[in-house]
C-alpha cells in the first residue's frame, strides 16, 4: 500500500521511519518532508496547510492512507475533507481537533467531564482578565485561546507579567484571532509529562509515556522552545499515574466528546503535570507530539499502519499496541540563536558516521539538501535518537552520536533525560 505522511518535522521523520517498517507498505510519500525524509521516501511540494493541494496530491497518486503530523491541517478539517472524498486518513476531525485548537473548548470540557486540570477562568475582555489575576495573585498563567504555535501560554511570575501577557494576546493582538478569548488559570507545580493515546472513538491505547525539555538550556532554563529533547519511557508516570490518567483523563476525554456528539479518532496528547496531588492536564493536543514520537515510535513494536488502520476503522480493539521494554533518548540539535533569530544554510557534517552507530537514528527536522550537500533549514534541525536497554544507557549512546554531528552555530541541551535518573536512583 501508499501512505502519505502530511508534514516535514522530526516527528514526520519518525513517522515516516516507523512506516517504512511495516511489511504492508510500498511506498511512502511526505508533503512537504525535509532532506532527511527524502532519503528514504518521495516528498512532494505541497505545504501542510494546502489542504486542497494534498487533496489533490492523494488522488492522482492513489494513496490508501493517510497519517497527519502537525495540527494546523487537522484544525483546517483535513481529515473532513479526505473523508467527505471517501480517502482514508488518520486523525480528528476540524471539530474533534478542537481539543487542540480551542483552549477553552478544552477546559469546559474538563470541567464539564471531571477531567482534573488547573483552576481557571475565561475572558473576552481585557479588563476583567486582569481584575481576575489581581484577585488570584502570581505565579499564574494566561493563554491565547487559538493556536499559537506553541507561544500561546504564558507562565507569569508576577502580576506585571500576567498583566503584559494579556495586553500583548488581547490588545496587541500578537497571535491575531487566537486572542480574542483567554485562559486564566492556577499555576501547577509538579513534573511535565506527555501520554500519547491512539483511540477510534472507543478503545483508547497509550503509547510509552515521554518527556519533553521545552526550555532552551540545561537545568531548564532560558525562553521556551517546541522541545529540545525528548525520552521514554518516563518514570516520573508510574503504573499508578498511568492508571489515572487512563481513568481520570483519557477516558473521561473521549467519552465526553462522544456525548457532545464529536467522535475523536486519531491520537489523544495530553500534556500533563504530575502534581503531589497526582496528575493534572495542562493542556491536549490532536496529534503525535514533537520531539515525544521521536522518542516513542522507536520503541513501538510491530506494524504501525495495522494499528493506524484499525483505528481508522473503528476496529482498535482488535488490535495489540506492543511496546519494547527499552527506553529511547532524542537530543534535538538546534540552529545558533534559536528559538530567537537564527540563520539557515549551515552544511550539516558527520551525518555518515552517525549512520554506521547500530540503534541511533537521525530524524531530520529543519534540514534541505543544497548541492549535494546536506544543510540547515529551521529551528530545530536535528533529534538524535539511541534506543538502549534502559534510560542511563540511551542517554549515553544518544551524546555518543551528537559529539559525531556539527553546524556551526549548533546547539543543544546537555541534560535530555536527567530527570529520569533522579527518578531512577530513588528506586
Ligand atoms: P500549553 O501550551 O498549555 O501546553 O503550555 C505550554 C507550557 O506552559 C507547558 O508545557 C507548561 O510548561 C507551561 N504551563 C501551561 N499551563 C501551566 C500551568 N497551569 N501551570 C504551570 N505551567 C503551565
Ligand atoms: N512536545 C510538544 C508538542 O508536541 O506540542
Amino acid at each position: 500500500m501508499k501512505v502519505l505522511v502530511v508534514g516535514g518535522g522530526g516527528r514526520e521523520h519518525a513517522l515516516v521511519w516507523k512506516v517504512l517498517r511495516s511489511p504492508q507498505v510500498d511506498e511512502v510519500i511526505a508533503a512537504p518532508g525535509n532532506a532527511g525524509i527524502g532519503e528514504v521516501a518521495r516528498c512532494a511540494e505541497v505545504k501542510a496547510e494546502d489542504i486542497e493541494g494534498l487533496l489533490r496530491l492523494a488522488q492522482d497518486e492513489k494513496v490508501d492512507l493517510t497519517i497527519v503530523g502537525p495540527e494546523a491541517p487537522l484544525a483546517l478539517g483535513i481529515v473532513d475533507r479526505f473523508q467527505g472524498a471517501g480517502l482514508r486518513i488518520f486523525g480528528p476531525t476540524e471539530e474533534a481537533a478542537k481539543i487542540e485548537s480551542s483552549k477553552v473548548f478544552a477546559k469546559e470540557l474538563m470541567a464539564k467531564y471531571g477531567i482534573p486540570t488547573a483552576e481557571f477562568q475565561v475572558f473576552d475582555n481585557p479588563q476583567k482578565a486582569r481584575e481576575y489575576i489581581r484577585k488570584m495573585g502570581a505565579p499564574i498563567v494566561v493563554k491565547a485561546d487559538g493556536l499559537a504555535a506553541g507561544k500561546g501560554s504564558i507562565v507569569c511570575g508576577t502580576l506585571e507579567e500576567a498583566y503584559r501577557a494579556v495586553e500583548r494576546i488581547m490588545e496587541e493582538r500578537e497571535f491575531g484571532d487566537a486572542g480574542d478569548l483567554v485562559v486564566v488559570e492556577e499555576c501547577l507545580v509538579g513534573e511535565e509529562a506527555s501520554i500519547l493515546a491512539i483511540t477510534d472513538g472507543e478503545a483508547i491505547k497509550p503509547l510509552l509515556p515521554s518527556q519533553d525539555h521545552k526550555p532552551v538550556y540545561d537545568g531548564d532554563k532560558g525562553p521556551n522552545t517546541g522541545g529540545m529533547g525528548a525520552y521514554a519511557p518516563a518514570p516520573v508516570v508510574t503504573g499508578e499515574v498511568a492508571e489515572v490518567v487512563m481513568k481520570r483523563v483519557l477516558r473521561p476525554a473521549i467519552e465526553g466528546m462522544a456525548k457532545e456528539g464529536i467522535l475523536y479518532r486519531g491520537v489523544l496528547y495530553a500534556g500533563l503535570m504530575i502534581t503531589e496531588e497526582g496528575p493534572r492536564v495542562l493542556e491536549f493536543n490532536c496529534r503525535f507530539g514533537d520531539p515525544e514520537s521521536q522518542a516513542v515510535l522507536p520503541l513501538l513494536e510491530g506494524d504501525l499502519v495495522e494499528i493506524l488502520e484499525a483505528a481508522v476503522e473503528g476496529r482498535l480493539r482488535e488490535v495489540e499496541v506492543r511496546n519494547s521494554d527499552g527506553a529511547a533518548v532524542c537530543v534535538v540539535l538546534a540552529s545558533g540563536g534559536y528559538p530567537g533569530k537564527y540563520e539557515k544554510g549551515k552544511v550539516i557534517e558527520g551525518l555518515e558516521e552517525v549512520e554506521t552507530m547500530s540503534d541511533v537514528v537521525v530524524f531530520h527536522a529543519g534540514t534541505a539538501r543544497r548541492d549535494g550537500e546536506i544543510v540547515t533549514d529551521g529551528g530545530r534541525v536535528l533529534g538524535v535518537t539511541a534506543v538502549a536497554p534502559d534510560i542511563p544507557k540511551a542517554i549515553e549512546r544518544a551524546y555518543e552520536a551528537v559529539g559525531k554531528v556539527r553546524f556551526e552555530g549548533m546547539h543543544y541541551r546537555r541534560d535530555i533525560g536527567q530527570k529520569a535518573l533522579r527518578h531512577l536512583g530513588e528506586r
